[in-house]
C-alpha cells in the first residue's frame, strides 16, 4: 500500500503557518494534519477552521483535519468552506451520532474518518469501515504532541487491518497518530497502517524533507 506522510502542524511555529505548509509540500509530504482541539473534548485549545482557511492558499496538499472537539457536526460546513479535504471525528465525542456525522462530512464533499482513543476497543470501528474513507487509531491519548507511542497500538492496527482485508476493504486508509518517529515507523507500517501522522518527529528536524523521507523509509 502507498504510505502517506501527514506532518502535524501542531508542532510547528503558528506565526509561519503559510511558509510551513509550503515547505512541507516541497519536502514531499502527502497530507497536512491539522489538530483541532476545543478545550472540552481535550484540555487544550489549538485552532479552528480559520487556521485551515489561512493555510489553504499556500499548498495544494490535502488538509487532514482531526477534530478533537465535542459536537463536531456544528463545524463541518465551516471546515468545508475553509478548504478541508478530510475531516475525522472521534467515536468518543460523537457516540451514537458517529455514523450520521460521517455521512454529513461526505455529503459536504469531504473525505471522512472515524477516530478512536487508545482505550476504546478497535471493534468500535468495525461497523464504520464501509462508510469511512479513513480510520484513525490514536497511539497516544489526544491533547498534546511529543508523547510516547503506546506499544499496544501495534496489535490494534494489525487487528483493524485484518478486519478490513477479511471484509472486502483491503485498501482502506488506516492512519496512526501520536509518538511516531523514525525508530518505530517500520513496525507501525508492518502492522498495517499506511497514513502516518508525525508532529515532533518532523518539526524537530531542520530539514523537513529529510524528516519526511526518513519516515517513509527512503
Ligand atoms: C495529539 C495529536 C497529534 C499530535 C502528534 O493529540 O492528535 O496529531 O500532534 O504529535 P507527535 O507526533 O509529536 O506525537
Ligand atoms: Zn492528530
Amino acid at each position: 500500500m502507498q504510505i502517506k506522510i501527514a506532518p502535524s502542524i501542531l508542532a510547528s511555529d503558528f506565526s509561519q503557518a503559510g511558509e510551513t505548509v509550503k515547505r512541507l509540500q516541497a519536502g514531499g509530504a502527502d497530507l497536512v494534519h491539522c489538530d483541532v482541539m476545543d478545550g472540552n473534548f481535550v484540555p487544550p485549545i489549538t485552532f479552528g477552521h480559520q487556521m485551515v482557511a489561512a493555510i489553504r492558499p499556500h499548498t495544494s496538499l490535502p488538509l487532514d483535519c482531526h477534530l478533537m472537539v465535542l459536537h463536531p457536526e456544528t463545524h463541518f460546513e465551516e471546515f468545508k468552506k475553509a478548504g478541508a479535504d478530510f475531516v475525522t471525528v472521534h467515536v468518543e465525542a460523537c457516540g451514537e451520532k458517529t455514523r450520521e456525522n460521517l455521512g454529513k462530512i461526505r455529503a459536504l464533499g469531504m473525505k471522512c474518518g472515524a477516530v478512536i482513543n487508545p482505550d476504546t476497543p478497535v471493534e468500535a470501528l468495525y461497523d464504520l469501515v464501509p462508510i469511512s474513507d479513513m480510520l484513525l487509531i490514536m497511539s497516544v491519548f489526544p491533547g498534546w504532541g511529543g508523547q510516547k507511542f503506546i506499544p499496544e497500538s501495534l496489535s490494534r492496527i494489525e487487528k483493524l487491518r485484518n478486519f478490513c482485508v477479511k471484509n472486502g476493504f483491503p485498501a482502506r486508509d488506516i492512519e496512526v497518530d501520536g509518538g511516531v518517529c523514525e525508530g518505530n515507523v517500520k513496525e507501525i507500517v508492518a502492522a498495517g497502517a499506511n497514513v502516518i501522522v508525525a508532529g515532533s518527529a518532523v518539526f524537530r528536524s531542520a530539514d523537513l524533507g529529510e524528516a519526511v523521507r526518513k519516515l517513509r523509509g527512503v
